[in-house]
Parts: structure tokens; sequence; C-alpha cells
């Protein structure tokens, strides 16, 4: 694999060029106030955009946020991106109305060396995530229109056949920016020859999405110990009621084939946070896994679970952590989350927090992120890593 970094792009000089950043500021916004309730992604490209404005470039940021549908809806605009994204830069962002349009050219025909633009979300034009190749082509050609060099620096997106993804990089001198070097090279050390014991915590709330990463890491790890809402799943398979907690009924065969596979290695729940009701305010208590009372349901890990779990993590030299064991959004159901990240934080292993809500739960839990070797900005992205799927953004950097 030979991809070229940011390092040689600077090395070429970048003065006076314009360099077109795919970057994903997918940021998960409040629902009420708009407002930017985790920054992380943001933060993550800095290094990258620094070292651009520094060297003289005149940087186009672009990036999706959210899941619009091909055309401009107001609730998915990058604006309030933009304002924070200055702030951090310490310097204004020109954000462009619209992505290839009017708004875009003379946006980017202003900029002054040094200086950022960000485009309006790439989503709001169908091209972007077009299944039709010449569709997704004419777009990345209005695109790569305004660079004379692309970094993709979007770790989070690499795992899609996207138009700025998969395209633009095949149209202009084409490098990797600082965080997708970075996320390859940590990740490449869990599929590689990772140092054990090898321990592995999934969460979240489907099976169905995390069995595919299930099957590639079974032969690999040498614990994975599962909670979420996909535990109840698994809990079904081993013969136990599961009460109205959150259950995929057409997965609990291959759940079952699953643990009759995996040599013991797979640890799940022996107690449970059983709730009346799924809402913040709702009675609860910690029930055995195999005792779910019939109206209940289990929105968490319990405390013998968390001390298990505990116990397996401690003598870990390498843990690699993706979502959340119980529903943390909600104090009440936040304890197993909370007992798993701070574990996780305070073991000597090489650690990795696999993106999206494990990521935006350790900063939402106060956690110290510092504590852990590597916080993901790819949810998706690092479980695809991980199962050894081909990323089309990584292999578009490939020469
Ligand atoms: C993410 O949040 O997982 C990435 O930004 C990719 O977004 P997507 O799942 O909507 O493609
Ligand atoms: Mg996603």
């Amino acid at each position: 694999m030979s991809i070229r970094t940011l390092d040689d792009l600077l090395a070429e000089g970048v003065s006076g060029r314009r360099v077109l950043v795919r970057a994903d500021l997918n940021v998960p916004l409040d629902k009420q106030s708009g407002d930017i309730t985790d920054d992380g992604r943001i933060r993550a490209v800095l290094p990258t955009l620094s070292a651009l404005t520094g060297a003289g470039a005149k940087v186009v940021v672009c990036s999706h946020l959210g899941r619009p549908k091909g055309a401009p809806d107001p609730q998915f605009s990058l604006r309030p991106v933009a304002g924070r994204l200055g702030e951090l830069l310490g310097a204004p962002v020109h954000f462009a109305t619209d992505t290839v349009g009017e708004s875009a050219r003379s946006t980017v025909d202003a900029l002054a060396d040094g200086e950022v633009a960000l485009l309006e979300n790439l989503r709001f034009n169908s091209g972007e995530t077009s299944k039709d190749d010449a569709e997704r082509g004419a777009f990345a050609d209005q695109l790569a229109a305004f660079g004379d060099a692309y970094v993709d620096d979007a770790f989070g997106a690499v795992h899609r056949k996207h138009a700025s993804v998969h395209d633009v990089p095949a149209r202009l001198p084409h490098v990797a920016g600082r965080l997708v070097l970075r996320e390859v090279e940590v990740l490449s050390r869990l599929t590689g020859e990772p140092q054990r014991p090898y321990v592995v915590v999934l969460g979240g709330s489907k099976v169905s999405d995390k069995l595919a990463v299930i099957e590639a890491l079974l032969p690999t790890v040498d614990r994975l110990l599962i909670g979420g809402g996909m535990c109840f799943t698994f809990l079904k398979a081993q013969g136990h009621e599961v009460g109205s907690s959150l259950l995929e009924e057409e997965m609990v065969e291959t759940c079952r084939n699953l643990l009759e596979r995996s040599e013991g290695k797979i640890m799940l729940p022996v107690d449970v946070v059983a709730a009346d009701a799924f809402a913040p305010d709702a009675a609860h208590d910690t029930v055995p896994a195999d005792g779910i009372p019939s109206k209940r349901v289990g929105l968490d890990i319990g405390p013998e679970t968390v001390a298990g779990f505990a116990a397996a993590l401690k003598g870990a030299r390498t843990i690699f952590w993706n979502g959340p064991m119980g529903v943390f959004e909600m104090p009440a159901f936040a304890h197993g989350t909370r007992g798993i990240a701070e574990t996780i934080a305070k073991t000597d292993a090489f650690t990795v927090v696999g993106g999206g809500d494990s990521a935006a739960a350790v900063r939402a839990l106060g956690l110290d992120e510092s504590s852990f070797g590597h916080i993901s900005t790819g949810g998706g992205a690092s479980l695809e890593y991980l199962e050894g799927k081909t990323l089309p953004g990584i292999a578009a950097l490939e020469n």
C-alpha cells in the first residue's frame, strides 16, 4: 500500500495553491437548539487544516452532515460548523451557501493565501451519494474544479463510495491527511499482531450491524464482551426470556451459532437493569440476566456484569471498544457504559475507542480523552476496517 501523505504535499509547496480537503464534519446537533453537542470531529481535522493554512494554501473544506436526500435542507446546513471551525482555528471561515454553485465559486475565487472556506453540505447534491458512476463523476468534476490538490481527512466517511471520497481523488493529485493516516496506523495495529490478551467490547443496539465484525474478530480476539441493546438477542439465544427488551428475533439462531463456535470467548451480561419503560425516570431494578420480568425492558448492564467485564479487561494488553453498554444518555442507565469506560481508561493496555456513539459517550460522561490510546472518529469506518473490507476512500488514495 503506497499512499502519499500531507507531508509529501507540503514538501512540494502549497503556497498560493487551492487545496480541497474532504473532512468528516458530521457532528451531532441538538434537536431543539441546533447547537453542536460534540465537536470532536471538528477538532480532529485541525492539525491538517492548520498545516495547510500555515503553509499558505487556499484551503477549501467540504463535508457531509446528516443524511439529507440529495437536495438542500436547512436542518442539515454546515453553517454552524463553519462558525465553530473558525473559533477553533482562530481565523474566520468563509462559508459558501451552496456546494458547487455560484456561492461556492465566488467564495473559492476570493480566498487569499492561508484562508479557509467551507462549502455547504455535499449531500445537498444527488451526485454525492449516487450509485450511478456517471452522475457521481459529474459531481466530482465540479468539486475537483475547486482544488489543485486533494486531501482526504474524512476518516469517518472512507467506507462510503461517494463522489467526494471515491471519485475526486481520481481527478486531482491526492494525499491522506493527518487524521486518516493516524486512524489507519492505529487500526492496523489491531488487525496486525495485537499484543495479547486482546479484548473487544461491543455494544450498541443491533446485532445485525455488528455481525460482520463479530465474525471477523472471533478468531482473532481472546475475549469478546457483549453489552448494549444487542446483548438481549444473545441472551435469548442462551434460552433466557428478555421481556420487552430490544430483540432481533431473526438473529437469535445466528447468535446461538456464534455462541457455539466462540470457544467460550464471548462473555454476556449476568445481570441487567430492567425498567418499566424506555424513559429517564422509569422505575427500574437490577435483575439476573436469566430473570428479566416479562413486562420490563433492559436498558443497561448490571453491576455484577460491570465487575465481570472489568476483570476481563484488567489483564488485557490490547482493547477495542465500540458501542455503549446501555442508554447512557439517561443518567439512570449510564452506569454500565461509565463503568466500562472508566475501567478501560485505567488499564495499561493499548486502548482504541471506535467512533460514533462510544466516542461521544466518553466525552458526554466527562472522561479524560487522553486516558485512551486512540478515539476513532469513525464508527462504521473503523468497524469495516477491522472486518478487513476494502474501504473505497482508502483504496482511492493508493497509487
Ligand atoms: C458517520 O457518522 O458514521 C459518518 O459521518 C458517515 O455518515 P453516514 O453513515 O451517514 O455515511
Ligand atoms: Mg454512521
